[in-house]
């Protein structure tokens, strides 16, 4: 690793952030470990399946130092270490996600009036540089700072602006009432929505698409039932991220009274 990044430093090309090998392991247990344990168990809690992979960890004769400090950053640094797996699942150039902007939000906004928009956890842009290319005055956020990196350095090449963070949700300045539209793309609020739609403008608009398995299949109903929806369905079709599979994706727009 410390032989890549003096590489990386030599040949004048920035390293790539944000990708700590001490949280190498993460990824194993994160699409590996973890899901099959959920099988197996689907009612197993987060502490079963911390005490699942310690004991298999043990077997495999792991220490009992590494396995004491892979447990503590799975209970205590959580987004840290999704913020690291983000960053490497966006650099690795073959990963499997669609990078065109996502086809809801393209035809949701598909001749609206460019406004102020937020693209809430915008990973390395799509949606935000598509809608930056129509008009929109485009913010956006997402721990995972590579991928936000990537983001300016495109928008840049398209002399495009965007005001982007890498910062998570519960971090971000959402402010009061400023934003036309609101653009969840694979994402949901993490944080009281109650905020997150404070800096929604009266009329605002909010835009999602998102996995059923992970945002609940009437979960969004609820969490936007402030506002008026417009549009919500949940239909099979090839999902955005999920390694791209056929898989049950709820899409929503809603206005905020
Ligand atoms: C499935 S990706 C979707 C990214 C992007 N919106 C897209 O459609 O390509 C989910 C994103 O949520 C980000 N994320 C995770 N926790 C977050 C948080 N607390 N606040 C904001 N973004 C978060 C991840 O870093 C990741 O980039």
């Amino acid at each position: 690793m410390r032989r890549a990044f003096l590489f990386a430093l030599l040949c004048g090309c920035a390293p790539l952030v944000g990708q700590r090998p001490e949280f190498e392991f993460y990824q194993e247990f994160q699409s590996v470990f973890s899901p099959r344990a959920r099988a197996d168990n689907p009612l197993a809690t987060n502490d079963e399946i911390l005490n699942g992979y310690a004991r298999s960890l043990r077997s495999e004769g792991v220490e009992e130092t590494e396995i004491a400090r892979r447990i503590h950053l799975l209970r205590e640094e959580r987004p840290l270490l999704d913020a690291d797996r983000y960053n490497r699942i966006y650099t690795s150039g073959n990963a499997p996600f669609n990078r065109a902007p996502n086809a809801f939000v393209m035809e949701s906004l598909r001749g609206k009036r460019p406004g102020v928009v937020l693209d809430y956890a915008m990973g390395e842009g799509r949606n935000s540089i598509y809608l930056a290319q129509l008009g929109w005055e485009v913010w956006g956020f997402d721990p995972a700072d590579a991928a936000v990196e990537l983001a300016q350095r495109r928008a840049r090449a398209l002399g495009l602006t965007l005001h982007a963070e890498a910062v998570a949700d519960s971090e971000f300045e959402f402010g009061h009432e400023r934003f036309d539209v609101i653009v969840f793309s694979w994402a949901m609020p993490l944080i009281p929505v109650e905020t997150v739609l404070g800096s929604l403008k009266p009329g605002g608009v909010v835009v999602m698409e998102a996995a059923a398995d992970y945002v609940g299949r009437n979960g969004m109903l609820q969490m936007f039932d402030a506002l008026r929806i417009l549009k919500y369905e949940i239909v099979r079709d090839t999902a955005d991220w999920y390694d791209r599979r056929q898989t049950e994706i709820v899409r929503l727009i809603a206005v905020k009274p």
